[in-house]
């Protein structure tokens, strides 16, 4: 267990945006207000009305790593951040039912991709989900070259760094927009709490209540 949470204080790790945001009504849920505002407020450990329980902010891929090493108690991270994680140290106890998206193979509007395929031609794929796309393809039989990517995968195709991407997709817009079409959806996403294995241990009579309130709440 870290330094940091040597006392008997419960840390939440939580990234910016959508799943700070969808996870305040759970947190509502088990009476925990977060009582600053990540979007406005530079700060990085946000207090709650609990003085036993702070909010830290993440990188949505690091929800993980600070919970496997137990420098967060428990957070809130996606099923894609997850699968390329690979889960070492952490409990999945529930689906939260946020952030929902799907993940999905992309390719350039004209594109034959299911020809493609048939042929057994080698394909260069774009992603930041490389261990997904990884397992996908090889599932399907596709020899692929995976090209590692952190963000805008949408611009690959059209500048000719790949012939296809596996991203998440949810209204399609970004798809639309940038002259894409979804030809392959891999798997449905959304975010589950995760739980540091120890934490869950040594801190289970503080965990518990909050763990089955998000429970409850996600499942309304
Ligand atoms: P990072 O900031 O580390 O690059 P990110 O930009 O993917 O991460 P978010 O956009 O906040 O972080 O996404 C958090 C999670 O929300 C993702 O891991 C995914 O599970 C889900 N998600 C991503 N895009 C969408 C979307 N358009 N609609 C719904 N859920 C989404
Ligand atoms: C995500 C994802 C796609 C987009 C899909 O981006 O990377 O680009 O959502 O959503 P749509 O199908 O509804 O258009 P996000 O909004 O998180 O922006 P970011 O990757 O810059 O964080």
């Amino acid at each position: 267990m870290s330094a940091f949470q040597a006392n008997s204080q419960l840390i939440l790790a939580l990234s910016k945006g959508r799943i700070f945001e969808d996870t305040l009504p759970l947190l509502e849920a088990a009476g925990i207000t977060v009582t600053e505002n990540p979007e406005t407020s530079r700060k990085l450990i946000l207090s709650t009305n609990d003085p036993d329980v702070r909010v830290i902010i993440v990188r949505a891929t690091d929800v993980p790593t600070y919970v496997q090493h137990g420098a967060a108690d428990f957070g809130v991270a996606g099923k894609d951040v997850l699968l390329e994680h690979g889960g070492e140290g952490l409990y999945q106890p529930i689906d939260l039912n946020i952030a929902a998206c799907r993940m999905s193979v992309a390719v350039r509007n004209g594109f034959d991709y299911e020809t493609a395929v048939r042929q057994g031609a080698r394909l260069r794929v774009a992603t930041k989900f490389v261990e997904t796309a990884r397992e996908h393809f090889a599932k399907k039989g596709v020899h692929v070259d995976l090209i590692k990517l952190y963000g805008s995968m949408e611009l690959a195709p059209l500048v000719g760094l790949s012939d296809a991407i596996v991203d998440v997709v949810s209204t399609g817009n970004t798809l639309r927009a940038n002259d894409l079409k979804e030809v392959e959806a891999i798997m449905d996403i959304s975010s589950r709490l995760i739980v540091n294995q120890a934490a869950l241990k040594i801190k289970r009579a503080r965990l518990q209540p909050i763990i089955e309130a998000f429970e409850r709440a996600s499942k309304k």
